[in-house]
C-alpha cells in the first residue's frame, strides 16, 4: 500500500449481472482510478441477503461479480479485490456502529422506505440496519473517497454523520469519507423507457443490456430501443430515446455529439441503432473473453479471493482495534 495515495473504496451487490450503465458509469472508471488511489473494491454479499436469495444462485453470482471485476481490468495485485463476508471485521464494526446510530436516522432512509414497501412480507432488521453495515465498510478502510451513485448518497451522508459523532466522542478515529463523482459518467437510461435509468431490476428484458449479453442479443435490444417518430439523429429536446443512444455511442466510441450527428446525417434510425449495437458489443467483447477465461480457472479465482480476503483483513485490523480500545473493550 502506498501511504501517499488516498484510499478509495466501493462495493457492488452481487445480485444480477451488471448492465451497461454499471459498466460505463462505475466499473470502467474504477479501472482508470486504480493507479491513482489505494483501491478497495468489494462484493457486498452481506448486504445482498437483506432480501431473500436462492443460495446456489447467490454463490454463483458472487463468483461471477468477482470475476467480472478482474475481467473489466482491475488488477488483484494492484488493488484489493475482496468479498465483504470474507472479512469478519465488517460485521463486527457494523454492530459497534449500530450503537452509535439512531433509530430515527435509519427510519428516514429513503431506500429503507422503498424496499420495505416492495418487500412488505420480509421487513427484516437487516433491511433497516443496511446503511450501518455500509458505514462500517467505508469507515473500516479509512476511505477518503467513495464513488457512489445518486441512490447511495444518503447512505454515504449517514456514514459521515456516524464518523463525525464517533470522532466527536472519542477523538480522531475515522477518516471523513467524501463522495467521488466522476465527471465523465455516462448516464445510461432504459432502452424501453428512456426517461428512466437502466436498472438491474427492470422486468422488461429489452430495457437493459447486460455486460455478458452476446453480440446478437445486444444488437437486437438496440434495434428494439424506443425512439421517436422522426428520423433525425440529433440531441433535440424531447428526443430522449435518441439522446440516450447518442450518449451510449459517445461513451463507447469517444465521439462527440456533433460528430455523431454528422456521421448519421441523412441516415435512418435503423443504421444508427445497428452502429450503437455493434460498437457496444465490440467494446464489451474483450472483457467477455477475459471473463470466460477467468471463470474457467476456478483455482485462480479462488486464489484471488483468498488473497483479497487476507489483504482486506490486514488493512482493517488496526481500525477495529482502535475502536475496541476507544469504546472501552479489553484489547488482548
Ligand atoms: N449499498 C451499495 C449499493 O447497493 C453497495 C455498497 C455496500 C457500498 N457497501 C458499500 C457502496 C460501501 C459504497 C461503499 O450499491
Amino acid at each position: 500500500m502506498d501511504e501517499q495515495k488516498k484510499n478509495m473504496l466501493s462495493l457492488i451487490q452481487p445480485t444480477n449481472t451488471p448492465h451497461l450503465g454499471n459498466y460505463l458509469g462505475a466499473m470502467q472508471n474504477w479501472v482508470r482510478l486504480q493507479n491513482d488511489y489505494n483501491c478497495y473494491f468489494g462484493i457486498a454479499d452481506l448486504h445482498s441477503i437483506t432480501v431473500r436469495q436462492d443460495p446456489a444462485k447467490l454463490r454463483a453470482q458472487i463468483k461471477e461479480s468477482y470475476a467480472l471485476l478482474i475481467a473489466a481490468g482491475l488488477d488483484p495485485e494492484k488493488s484489493t479485490l475482496f468479498v465483504q463476508g470474507h472479512n469478519c471485521h465488517h460485521a463486527e464494526l457494523s454492530w459497534i456502529l449500530s450503537c452509535y446510530t439512531q433509530f430515527g436516522e435509519l427510519s428516514r432512509m429513503t431506500q429503507f422506505k422503498d424496499k420495505s414497501a416492495k418487500y412488505s412480507d420480509n421487513i427484516n432488521a437487516g433491511l433497516f440496519t443496511y446503511p450501518v453495515l455500509m458505514a462500517a465498510d467505508i469507515l473500516l478502510y479509512q476511505a477518503d473517497l467513495v464513488p457512489v451513485g445518486a441512490d447511495q448518497k444518503q447512505h454515504l451522508e449517514l456514514a459521515r454523520n456516524i464518523a463525525q459523532r464517533f470522532n466527536g466522542v472519542y477523538g480522531d478515529t475515522f477518516t471523513m469519507p467524501e463522495p467521488y463523482i466522476t465527471k465523465t459518467t455516462a448516464k445510461v437510461m432504459s432502452l424501453q423507457e428512456p426517461t428512466k435509468k437502466m436498472s438491474k431490476s427492470d422486468e422488461n428484458p429489452n430495457a437493459s443490456v447486460w455486460v455478458l449479453d452476446d453480440k446478437d442479443t445486444i444488437i437486437r435490444k438496440f434495434k428494439r430501443a424506443v425512439t421517436d417518430s422522426e428520423a433525425e439523429v440529433c440531441a433535440r429536446e424531447g428526443k430522449d430515446g435518441i439522446i440516450n443512444l447518442m450518449s451510449i455511442y459517445s461513451a463507447v466510441t469517444g465521439r462527440s455529439f456533433e460528430e455523431i450527428e454528422a456521421e448519421f446525417k441523412g441516415k435512418g434510425y435503423g443504421d444508427f441503432k445497428l452502429a450503437v449495437g455493434e460498437a457496444t458489443a465490440d467494446m464489451l467483447a474483450p472483457m467477455q473473453a477475459e471473463f470466460k477465461r477467468i471463470s474457467a480457472d476456478k483455482a485462480y479465482l479462488e486464489n484471488c479471493m483468498k488473497q483479497g480476503a487476507e489483504k482486506a483483513y490486514k488493512a482493517t485490523r488496526k481500525t477495529l482495534q482502535k475502536v475496541h480500545k476507544k469504546v472501552g473493550f479489553v484489547v488482548l
